[in-house]
């Protein structure tokens, strides 16, 4: 059986796990969003997050670890398109208030199994742990005695392959390892990586995800966007420049879910903690986002405006294309492109969704990987 069908049955084990009591009702976080399934490369965070994870069904993503690990990632030019993102605990632990709760010994190991065949089934080259609970967890696969003190940022030989263990990116880590600190341990796993001659990504700009540039001409140009809007938005720039220049412009991850493409680095709370003058309001049971401060930053020339890169150009010359659209017609435009028709036609052929899956934009991968049961 195929990799893919493999893993789309352990998703489905998992789901129906109720081996750990407090934890029977929680989100089953093992699914499309959690990665590429081929990735040579896997991060194993903790368990998943109350306002995280366990709302948003993408591992790291919603919450602030997730914010951090996204910015993290972003920073070492690693996509989440290429990777796979899981924790060492599939649900979320809570407390008796209420709280998200560390994972207790017997609920590490009930889970140790699922951990144990995704790795056996995903076999990256590079595994790297976020914490102490991660590390400790892939001791009961194969006994280690590193220590996350003693071993953090450096490779190690694990189970057959590189591990390299580094700290949470949720804010209590940071007391122990600054985020300076924590970006550094990015750049040494994406250094590992490249010394293995692993394939990734070719994202355009390298470091940088440009999702702020365009925020930033996106709300000088425009006081107020619906969320949904933003979406499609920055997900056909996205796609109209890989058309023309095959380049990931953005390099920002982008899964299909009930109403289209959702870019996981426009979460909302994402966009508050960059540009502190847009605030959200809703009408009609509708997000919108909008520039309350039209005097501050976004009265100044963008650099997107400014820039003279071809390729910026372009991607302003999109912009001011689309945001003439309706979130009608973006929603159509958006479905209309080719990476989305080869999800859909998955659906339609096999009468499921597949909500949660990424979207790829390399078109030879995308068929790869649905004609392979992804759902
Ligand atoms: N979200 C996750 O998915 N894992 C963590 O360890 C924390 C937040």
């Amino acid at each position: 059986m195929i990799k893919e069908e493999r893993f789309h049955d352990l998703c489905g084990e998992v789901s129906t796990c109720i081996a750990c009591e407090r934890m029977c009702d929680s989100s089953k976080v093992l699914g499309p969003s959690s990665g590429k399934v081929t990735s040579d490369l896997m991060f194993i965070g903790e368990a998943p997050g109350r306002l995280g994870a366990d709302n948003t069904t993408i591992p790291f993503h919603g919450d602030k670890s997730g914010h951090n690990f996204e910015e993290l990632l972003e920073f070492a030019s690693l996509s989440r398109s290429q990777i796979f993102v899981t924790n060492a605990v599939l649900c979320n632990p809570r407390n008796s208030q209420g709280n998200n709760a560390t994972p207790n010994k017997q609920e590490i190991e009930n889970c140790s199994e699922y951990l144990k065949r995704q790795i056996d089934l995903i076999n990256p080259k590079i595994v790297v742990t976020l914490g102490a609970t991660a590390l400790k967890a892939l001791s009961l696969i194969e006994p280690h005695k590193l220590t996350l003190k003693k071993s953090v940022r450096t490779q190690k030989n694990w189970y057959g392959r590189i591990l390299i263990p580094i700290y949470h990116p949720g804010q209590r880590a940071m007391l122990h390892r600054s985020f300076a600190n924590q970006r550094s341990d990015y750049k040494f796993v994406f250094d590992a990586m490249r010394s293995l001659g692993m394939k990734r990504v070719k994202v355009y700009g390298e470091v940088s995800f440009k999702i702020a540039d365009l925020l930033e001409y996106i709300f000088w140009k425009h006081q107020n966007i619906s969320y949904f809007g933003l979406h499609k938005l920055v997900y056909l720039v996205e796609y109209e420049i890989y058309k023309k220049y095959g380049v990931l412009y953005t390099g920002a991850y982008f899964i299909r879910q009930k109403d289209g493409p959702y870019c996981t680095n426009l979460h909302i709370q994402k966009i508050k903690n960059t540009f502190k003058n847009l605030k959200t309001s809703t009408n009609k049971g509708k997000l919108y986002v909008e520039n309350r401060d039209a005097n501050n930053l976004f009265s100044e020339t963008p650099k997107l405006a400014k820039s003279p890169e071809k390729i910026d150009r372009e991607a302003s010359l999109i912009i001011d294309k689309l945001l003439e659209s309706s979130d009608k017609d973006l929603k159509k435009k958006a479905y209309l492109s080719k990476p989305m028709r080869t999800i859909l036609r998955k659906e339609q052929r096999e009468n499921i969704n597949s909500y949660n899956a990424p979207i790829l934009f390399d078109i030879q991968e995308a068929d790869s990987q649905l004609n392979n049961g992804i759902s």
